[in-house]
């Protein structure tokens, strides 16, 4: 496939995704037989992720939704974190996998884990299909299952986004900043 012309790289191919998400799976798979596990998906970033792991998890499992905004159209991380649209599920007793599309600062995930926690969830565990590599601070959060590592940039495609755009690519890509900056 011909590369966007507003992408500077590929960070992870089509085949880096296929791995990824399948070694995922079965980790999953492994640790939550018989647990009904309910994977959290935060939207919107993380549907296409969802979607991929969903069908490589091998036991039974159930998804629901949730969207928060932590940052509107720009590129840093307010740290204010705001659910746009609520989970359908009584998460009481579930054991609760959050999917998340890139962990940078970790604000957005350590806000709701403390809010699924109050819920009553039996266990919470993130799956973040990234991790932005920031060097010097820690992020907020430590996911149990991480996809892969991405360098401190801007990036975008399988679901990840700038202003709404670029999460159709089949691909990880960093983002030219000429476009956002
Ligand atoms: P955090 O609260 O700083 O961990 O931000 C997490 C959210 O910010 C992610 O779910 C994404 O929606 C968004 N985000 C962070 N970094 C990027 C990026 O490089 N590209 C696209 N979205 C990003």
């Amino acid at each position: 496939m011909d590369l966007h012309p507003d992408i500077e790289r590929v960070l992870l191919s089509e085949d880096d995704i296929k791995g990824i998400v399948s070694r995922l799976g079965a980790e999953i798979s492994r640790d939550y037989a018989d647990k009904n596990p309910l994977v959290v998906t935060v939207l919107r970033g993380a549907f296409i992720f969802t979607a991929d792991l969903m069908r490589a998890i091998t036991v039974p499992c159930a998804v629901d939704f949730m969207a928060v905004s932590s940052y509107g159209s720009g590129v840093k991380s307010s740290g204010v974190v705001r659910i746009v649209k609520d989970l359908d599920t009584n998460i009481e007793g579930r054991h609760v996998i959050i999917a998340e599309d890139i962990l940078d600062s970790g604000l957005t995930l350590s806000y709701l884990v403390g809010l699924l926690k109050g819920r009553g969830a039996a266990s919470i565990r993130i799956v973040a299909f990234s991790v932005k590599d920031i060097e010097g601070h820690a992020a907020a959060v430590v996911p149990n299952y991480v996809g892969a590592h991405v360098p401190d940039a801007f990036v975008v495609g399988y679901g990840l986004d700038f202003a709404e755009r670029y999460r159709n690519l089949p691909y990880v890509g960093v983002l030219k900043p000429e476009v956002y900056s």
